[in-house]
């Protein structure tokens, strides 16, 4: 049976990543030229569609984007259709709206039949309207911290890992050479997917990740030993979402129209003075912040892009609407978008790699 799909629309909700244009570029070829879709390109995530800013993708604008960073449409992680800001109340607090209609307009306007979502687990969320409005939509996972629900590996992970271990790798010299404690925070929001592996790469000798409440008793007792060693230099791979046992995450700042308003940051800094306070070593810190989530991205990731951005309009035109694709088992798959919306995968305690860390002898900030 012919697909009724002529053309679809294309948005990147989120924080950006590497390998968004990846998908940009896989989906908008596929579409044109194994099926003859028109593609529309949305602009910065869900406020285009909200605002009516899009633009259509001919084959030119997708040509050359396939190692570049970030996102050729732009993206928002501060725009919800159903909690849209627009003007203010009386008593001067921002007044939000649903804006749900508003998208629907849009949809209706350019004749979209369809909409891939390229996103994290705030915009699969954003997307439940659309889907329960009866837009047909396809998912594609995109995230630094690798916490999708359904999705083992999603790309800009890889990429990150990797930034992340070169930043690690170079703080050892520096450590070394002053006989120093680093403290270097990363992101991942609360899961320590990108902590893990990037502290397990550089052979950090503190991870500190959110899903294991760290004791600073334990972790003093280790970094005395380890200071005491040949070695006499420590480096702390700590995740963003860290916290001590029976106390909540540092938060930086909560930004009121986020799907996802909490904003972590500060932990390395305090991890940082109560070392120095306590231990009496020389401790300094560094917080990596968004190095981790720019720049090209490596080949890995932008193998997985691009076959999810394949594998997403296979879906589409297969009839499989209101799915998000995922790579579980080592394959693609897909799973409901509805099922992967405002869930969280954290790293489980009995991983291998939380496994592999302890082996050689890694303090993971308890006392095991
Ligand atoms: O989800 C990706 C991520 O980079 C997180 O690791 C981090 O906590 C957050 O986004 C930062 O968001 P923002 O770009 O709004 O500062």
């Amino acid at each position: 049976m012919a697909s009724k799909i002529k053309r679809i629309g294309v948005l990147t909700g989120g924080g950006d990543c590497p390998g968004l244009n990846a998908v940009i570029r896989a989906v908008t070829k596929t579409a044109i030229f194994q099926h003859g879709i028109e593609v529309i390109g949305v602009l910065n995530g869900y406020e285009g569609l909200i605002c009516d800013e899009t633009s259509l993708l001919e084959p030119r604008d997708v040509s050359g984007i396939l190692t570049r960073g970030g996102t050729i449409l732009g993206t928002n992680n501060r725009c919800s259709p159903l909690k849209y800001r627009e003007g203010e109340n009386e008593d001067g607090s921002p007044r939000y709206i649903d804006a749900t209609d508003r998208c629907l307009a849009t949809i209706e306007k350019h004749g979209m039949d369809a909409l891939i979502v390229i996103g994290g687990d705030g915009t699969m969320s954003c997307t439940a309207p659309l889907v329960t409005a009866g837009v047909p939509c396809v998912g594609v996972p995109k995230t630094i911290d690798n916490d999708i629900h359904g999705c083992e590996l999603s790309f800009g992970f890889t990429t990150a890992m990797t930034t992340a271990t070169m930043s690690l790798d170079r703080l050892h010299s520096t450590a070394d050479s002053h006989h120093r404690v680093m403290v270097c925070e990363l992101m991942g929001r609360n899961s320590g997917w990108l902590t893990l592996g990037a502290g397990v790469a550089s052979g950090s000798d503190i991870i500190l990740i959110p899903e294991i409440p760290f004791d600073m008793d334990a972790i003093c007792q280790f970094l005395d030993d380890r200071m005491a060693s040949p070695a006499g230099f420590a480096i702390i791979a700590c995740a963003e979402g860290a916290r001590a046992a029976g106390e909540g995450q540092t938060i930086s700042k909560v930004v009121g129209d986020s799907v996802d308003p909490v904003r972590l940051g500060g932990i390395g800094h305090r991890v940082a003075d109560e070392l120095e306070r306590r231990c009496g070593f020389e401790v300094r810190t560094t917080v990596l912040g968004h190095v981790q989530r720019g720049g090209a991205p490596v080949a890995t990731d932008r193998i997985l892009a691009t076959r999810f951005g394949v594998a997403a309009m296979e879906l589409l035109l297969s009839g499989q609407h209101d799915r998000m694709i995922t790579w579980a088992g080592g394959t693609i798959g897909d799973i409901g978008i509805l099922e992967a919306a405002g869930k969280q995968r954290l790293v489980s305690l009995d991983h291998p790699l939380i496994e592999a860390a302890r082996a050689v002898r890694t303090c993971m900030g308890d006392r095991r």
